[in-house]
């Protein structure tokens, strides 16, 4: 059976998205489904508050630009079924390198699909960085689900609609995961 991938996004910065997608893997983990989770952010914020050490070459950054394969990245935590792809700062050039490559959107699809189907994990769960760019584009066109963190005030709903925008014009162009494709929000 293939993972289903949740990807936790907002453009904004601290809303807990990272806070979410660690509370979530752990607790998809604690609960014996075999998790993975993706630090997209070139903070590192999530590979960090697993205790990994941010580590040259261990991100995805590699495999974005065509070198080494995904499965390569993964790493094993301090938590019974819960590894994690870590994040360093060079994913930050993937974020401008990316736009040179055709199929620009489709990138992140292709380097996790041997991990989204190889039985390894149930759960695959993306922590996006606070930025509608490249990364987090590629990450609602891999997802089955979107999970928008959220803090509960007015102005909120300006970026809500904004990140609505971009799910809706993904649909339309037909990249997103259609089968499923739905937002949790
Ligand atoms: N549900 C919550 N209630 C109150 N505070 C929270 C909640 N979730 C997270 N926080 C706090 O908000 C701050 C930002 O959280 P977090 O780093 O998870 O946000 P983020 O969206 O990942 O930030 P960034 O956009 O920089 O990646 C942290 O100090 C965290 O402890
Ligand atoms: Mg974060």
């Amino acid at each position: 059976m293939s993972a289903t991938v949740f990807t936790i996004a907002n453009q904004k910065g601290g809303v807990g998205k990272t806070t979410t997608a660690i509370n979530l893997s752990a607790i998809l983990a604690e609960q014996k489904i075999k998790t993975l989770l993706i630090d997209l952010d070139p903070q590192a914020n999530a590979t960090s508050g697993l205790g990994i050490e941010k580590e040259e070459g261990g991100s995805l950054y590699g495999p974005l630009m065509g070198e080494g394969q995904a499965m390569d990245k993964i790493k094993k935590t301090a938590f019974k079924n819960l590894s994690i792809i870590p994040s360093e700062v060079d994913l930050a050039a993937a974020e401008i390198e990316l736009a040179q490559k055709p199929d620009y959107l489709l990138q992140l699809r292709t380097v996790l699909q041997p991990v989204i189907e190889s039985d390894k994990y149930r759960a695959i769960i993306i922590d996006c960085p606070p930025a509608l760019g490249l990364l987090s584009m590629n990450s609602l066109v891999t997802a089955d689900y979107l999970l928008i963190a959220l803090q509960c005030e007015y102005l909120a709903l300006e970026g809500l609609g904004e990140i609505l925008r971009v799910v809706d014009r993904l649909h339309e162009a037909q990249l997103t995961n259609n089968s499923k494709s739905e937002v949790l929000s």
